[in-house]
C-alpha cells in the first residue's frame, strides 16, 4: 500500500464516522476526494500514511486532527449575492415587515463558510436602510455560524483577494463597502463589520443557546446531508424560528415532508418559506 492508499474497511469506517461528526455523507466513490483533501495533513499530523490519519480519526482522540479534518473534508464554495434572489426578495419584501421593531432583527447564516453571506445580508440590510434610516429602532443582529475553525477565522479577519472579490460583487458595492489593507486585499468596512458576529456550530448539535431569529439563511449545506438529518435540522432550525420567521434554503434545496412547519412562498424569481404560526 502506498502512503496516499487506504483500504475498503478504513474507507467505510471513515465515511461512517464523518457522517456521525458533521452528516457529510460521502458515498462508495469518493475516494480521490479523500485522497486530496487528507494527503497533506499526513505530514502536517507526523503520522506514517494516510491509512494511519483515517484511522486516528475514527478513534476521535486528537480533537486538533479531527478538526483538520473536518475542515479539509467541508466544501466551502462560496460568493457574494449568491444567487441574487435571496437579497433581492430580503431588500424588497421582507425587511419591510421588520421596520420599527424596537428588539433587534435577529438574522442567522447558517454554515457561513468564509463571510460572504453574512456580510452579503448586512449589505443588503444597509443599502435598505440608505432609503429608510432609523428603520429598525432596535437595531440589527446577524450571527454567521459554521462547523469550520478556518472558515470563521477568515469570516472574523473580513479580508478577501481580488479572486473572491470578482464572485458576485458589483464595481458600486466593492467601493462603497470595502477599504484597501494595503497587501492588495480589501477589508469589508468596520459599519458592515460590526452588524455580524461569528460563531462555531455544528448543525448536528443544538443550536438553541444561539436564542430565536427573524429570519434563516440556510443554505447550499443541506445538499452534503442524507434526507433524515436534512430534517432533524429543518426541524430545529423551525424551533428557533420565530412565529412567521423566514427561512431561506439554497435554490436545489427541497423541503419535502415539512409542510406542517413551512410555508412555501413563491417571488419571480426565487422563493422563500415562512413557519406556520
Ligand atoms: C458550500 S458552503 C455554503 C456557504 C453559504 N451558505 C453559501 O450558500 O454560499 C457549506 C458550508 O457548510 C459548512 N458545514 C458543513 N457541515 C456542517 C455542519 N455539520 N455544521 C455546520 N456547518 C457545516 C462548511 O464548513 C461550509 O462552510
Amino acid at each position: 500500500m502506498s502512503s496516499n492508499d487506504f483500504d475498503a474497511s478504513n474507507y467505510l469506517e471513515f465515511c461512517n464516522y464523518l457522517e456521525r461528526q458533521c452528516g457529510i455523507v460521502l458515498g462508495a466513490n469518493k475516494q480521490y476526494l479523500v485522497r486530496s483533501r487528507l494527503a497533506p495533513l499526513v505530514a502536517r499530523f507526523s503520522l506514517e500514511n494516510l491509512a494511519s490519519l483515517l484511522t486516528k480519526f475514527t478513534r476521535g482522540m486528537d480533537r486538533q486532527l479531527n478538526a483538520a479534518v473536518v475542515d479539509a473534508m467541508t466544501t466551502n464554495e462560496t460568493l457574494w449575492f449568491r444567487d441574487t434572489y435571496p437579497f433581492e426578495i430580503l431588500k424588497n419584501k421582507l425587511l419591510d415587515n421588520f421596520t420599527g421593531k424596537r428588539v433587534p432583527i435577529r438574522i442567522w447564516s447558517a454554515a457561513c463558510s468564509s463571510g460572504q453571506e453574512p456580510y452579503s445580508i448586512a449589505m443588503t440590510i444597509h443599502e435598505y436602510m440608505q432609503n429608510k434610516p432609523g428603520a429598525f429602532p432596535g437595531g440589527i443582529q446577524i450571527i454567521g455560524t459554521d462547523i469550520s475553525s478556518d472558515m470563521l477565522e477568515r469570516c472574523k479577519k473580513a479580508e478577501y483577494n481580488n479572486l473572491s472579490l470578482g464572485r458576485g460583487l458589483s464595481a458600486e458595492r466593492r467601493t462603497k463597502f470595502f477599504e484597501d489593507v494595503g497587501n492588495g486585499d480589501m477589508r469589508v468596512i468596520k459599519p458592515v463589520r460590526d452588524m455580524v458576529s461569528f460563531k462555531p456550530i455544528n448543525l448536528l448539535e443544538s443550536y438553541t443557546s444561539l436564542g430565536k431569529f427573524d429570519l434563516v439563511f440556510c443554505r447550499n449545506v443541506l445538499i452534503y446531508f442524507s434526507a433524515e438529518i436534512k430534517t432533524r435540522i429543518l426541524q430545529q432550525i423551525a424551533a428557533g424560528l420565530q412565529p412567521g420567521g423566514i427561512l431561506m434554503v439554497g435554490a436545489s434545496e427541497s423541503m419535502s415532508g415539512l409542510s406542517d412547519k413551512y410555508t412555501l412562498h413563491r417571488c419571480s424569481p426565487g422563493m422563500y418559506y415562512s413557519k406556520k404560526q
